[in-house]
């Protein structure tokens, strides 16, 4: 098993530079990136050094192993938010039959701490860049969803503390450092692979498998390929001290619709004005019933049987169901995979930002699933 296409594909390589760097034919670079060839050693060797990455990487040896996980399976959740990948973690230990133990969470948002303690009994520490990571109890897995930040590219950069210092991916770099889990899996917006030409994802890949010494992998997913009526696409980066190979195609057996999202009573508060549901209903007939209908920035109407991405700030306006009303806090915790017996303890503004932060607990959690037999 390799992965030189994806990494090839990372680091913005063509098939023809790449063949060439190693002296090896297009066609059988071609065939080895499509898993047909296994090529000597020194081909190997070749490749993963035009590729500037460690041949372990590129190559992995993935042998067939029963997994032994600790008892309990301890992990922390940075940014945690409301906990969303506490939920699609203790989901998917559930499944496995294994327990879970949260030994630390951290999150710098009052209000996402309010919420966090309410339903789940503890209260996140804040300002992750605060914390001494030689005070961060043991753990196995770390899990995080951390904001997308540019990295500084002035002067000799060395290692990831020159590299990403001021930045939050800089935080879960020294606490995987310090601590050595067997795992992680991280989650961030789309946008990460174009951020700075994709520089940014290449850094981050980079430090945690040369400089941490990590296996990885990652992929873009969306939330309504696995059961949540929301596009949301998100890339999700996993990484274990074993080899593993992550195939990412999931078997999705209940799909969630509309009709299992939206509340049947709705306070009329959440309902536009006479005057914007006239004007919307006069640009746009939707197909679907039920329906939300997204507004452009250009102020264009289009309705589909799922929504939209939820965004932390301006959802709660350009989304309406049926042209008629905003979203309710709950509709949105639903959206992402949220339980209904999640207490909402802020305001209904907080709690849509929340929401709108949070990881599609459903997507997540299947990845945990899939992932973890395959880590330990
Ligand atoms: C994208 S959200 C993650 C939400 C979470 N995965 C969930 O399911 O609810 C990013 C979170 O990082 C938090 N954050 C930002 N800067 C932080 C810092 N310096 N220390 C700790 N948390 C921080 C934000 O408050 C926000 O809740």
């Amino acid at each position: 098993m390799n992965r030189v296409q994806e990494i090839r594909k990372e680091k913005d390589i063509t098939q023809e530079q790449l063949a060439k760097l190693a002296n090896i034919s297009r066609k059988y670079l071609s065939l080895v990136e499509r898993q047909r060839a296994t090529p000597s050693v020194s081909v190997a060797i070749r490749i993963s050094d035009a590729l500037s990455v460690n041949i372990d990487k590129v190559f992995v040896n993935v042998e067939e192993q029963t997994a032994v996980f600790p008892k309990p399976l301890k992990y922390i959740d940075l940014f945690c938010g409301i906990g969303g990948f506490r939920y699609a973690s203790e989901k998917a230990f559930k499944n496995i039959g294994i327990k879970g133990e949260c030994v630390f969470s951290s999150d710098i948002d009052k209000y996402a701490q309010d919420a966090y303690e309410a339903n789940f009994g503890e209260r996140p520490v804040g300002d992750i860049t605060k914390v001494d990571e030689t005070q961060i109890p043991d753990f196995d897995i770390l899990f995080g969803g951390f904001p997308c930040q540019a990295f500084s590219i002035c002067g000799l950069q060395k290692g990831f503390e020159d590299k990403t210092r001021g930045t939050l991916f800089f935080d879960i770099a020294r606490i995987i450092k310090q601590k050595q889990p067997q795992a992680f899996v991280l989650e961030n917006v789309k946008n990460l692979a174009s951020h700075d030409n994709g520089k940014t994802l290449q850094t981050i890949l980079e430090i945690l498998r040369d400089e941490l010494g990590y296996h990885v992998d990652y992929h873009l997913l969306n939330a309504l390929d696995f059961g949540l009526p929301q596009k949301r696409e998100r890339i999700i980066i996993i990484g274990s001290k074993k080899a593993f190979y992550m195939d990412w195609k999931f078997d999705v057996k209940h799909k969630k619709t509309l009709d299992d999202i939206l509340e049947k009573s709705v306070d009329k508060k959440y309902f536009a004005s006479d005057d914007i549901v006239t004007k919307r209903k006069a640009m746009h007939t939707s197909k679907y019933y039920p329906s939300i209908w997204h507004e452009n920035k250009s102020g264009n109407i289009s309705s589909y049987p799922f929504s939209c991405a939820l965004r932390a700030g301006a959802s709660y306006n350009y989304l309406l169901v049926n042209g008629e009303r905003r979203l309710t806090p709950r509709e949105m915790l639903r959206l992402q995979g949220f339980p209904d017996d999640f207490n909402i303890v802020t305001s209904d503004c907080q709690a849509r930002k929340q929401a709108g932060n949070a990881i599609p607990i459903d997507m997540v959690s299947m990845v945990i699933e899939k992932f973890l037999p395959m880590a330990f």
